[in-house]
């Protein structure tokens, strides 16, 4: 397993694994056993860098969420996991009441909600501090100002450690950053947003998003990423939510004339390297000149070493550069 630093202040940054593990479906779709079993290997296999949100996953049960939280919580007690294992969790998107979601009834990015949903957060993981906190969504409503001193407080108080954002225009991560500077206080550093090998289509709107999609990394998140060492990119749904391996799941954003070359050169590489075109996905992402660590999640611990052999994959210059230039 190689490792990467997030974050700069030397009291808050972390070394953490090339390779993230997203406990999205842990408690929900995935069966505790199952889960316990990914999480063990992941760590076996040198991995110590684990996502999970406050609302995940709420669209299972039609609740609020909390049982991936609640899952990490009762696998690091029975385990005796301390410091060295990094758990990024989020909130914002967490449903208000059962029933609704995080597009109509989000409970939003207030100082309020900053810090009683990290309260709750740490509960359900059994920790006094959150490693690494992000803003889940955007909240319009509240100005941002108000969301930075927010979270401040909390890294000033010693209960988080860094702070990400997920899921917002670049212009609002921007301003942001540039508030929480001009004040002295923390920024985002941890980018989450959508990346994989293949690029979607960003110009068509959603529920979320009527002017088009916000949670992919787009060429302004790749520019900014270039221009600021500060930053890294973890990029989530790597492998395209199994699409890779299940063509049928390819989402319809993905279906345009870009997507035809990007796939052969996929093929082309894994056929060379003898590795499967998830590995090469996941070696292009995590060895590439930018700070980019994929995301991936899975359901059972096969897929979970496929992806480890993934991370672990040295692509030649010959190889990225055409996996770079296929369009
Ligand atoms: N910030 C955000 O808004 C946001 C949004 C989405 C996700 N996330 C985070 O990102 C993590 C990963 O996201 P994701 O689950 O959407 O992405 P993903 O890693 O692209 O997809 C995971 C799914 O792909 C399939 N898969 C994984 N490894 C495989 C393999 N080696 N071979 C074949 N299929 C494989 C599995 O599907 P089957 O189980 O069907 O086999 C698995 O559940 C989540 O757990 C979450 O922590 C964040």
């Amino acid at each position: 397993m190689k490792y990467r630093t997030i974050g700069t202040a030397p009291e808050s940054r972390r070394e953490v694994s090339v390779l993230a593990l997203g406990a999205m479906l842990f408690g929900s779709r995935t069966d505790e056993k199952t889960s316990f079993a990914i999480l063990d290997r992941y760590v076996e296999a040198g991995g110590n860098f684990i996502d999970t949100s406050d609302n995940y996953a709420f669209w299972v049960d039609g609740g609020q969420g909390g049982q991936s939280e609640e899952l990490l919580g009762r696998w690091r007690r029975s385990r005796g996991v301390g410091d060295e294992i990094v758990i990024a969790t989020k909130l914002g998107a967490r449903p208000l009441a059962p029933g609704t979601s995080y597009i109509d009834n989000p409970e939003g990015l207030s100082a309020k909600v900053i810090r009683e949903s990290a309260e709750r957060s740490r509960e359900r993981l059994g920790v006094d501090k959150l490693d690494l906190l992000y803003a889940h969504i955007d909240d319009p409503t509240v100005p941002q100002r108000e969301t930075v001193e927010g979270f401040a407080e909390l890294v000033a108080e010693g209960t988080v450690g860094l702070l990400g954002v997920s899921n917002q225009a670049m212009w609002r991560v921007e301003r942001a950053r540039a508030i929480a500077a001009a004040a002295g206080l923390p920024g985002y550093e941890v980018l989450q947003y959508a990346h994989s090998h293949l690029r979607p289509r960003l110009d068509v709107p959603d529920d979320m998003f009527p002017d088009g999609s916000l949670g992919h990394a787009g060429p302004e998140l790749l520019g900014y990423l270039r221009a600021e060492p500060a930053l890294t990119l973890v990029a989530y749904s790597p492998l395209l939510r199994g699409a890779y391996t299940h063509p049928d799941r390819l989402p319809a954003d993905f279906d345009h004339p870009g997507t035809p070359p990007r796939l052969a050169a996929l093929h082309e590489v894994a056929r060379e390297t003898g590795a499967t075109v998830n590995q090469v996905v996941l070696a292009w992402q995590s060895g590439g000149e930018l700070p980019i660590i994929p995301l991936a999640g899975g359901s059972s611990v096969a897929q979970l070493e496929e992806n480890l052999a993934g991370a672990d994959l040295e692509l030649t210059a010959d190889q990225r550069a055409r996996l770079d230039a296929a369009h």
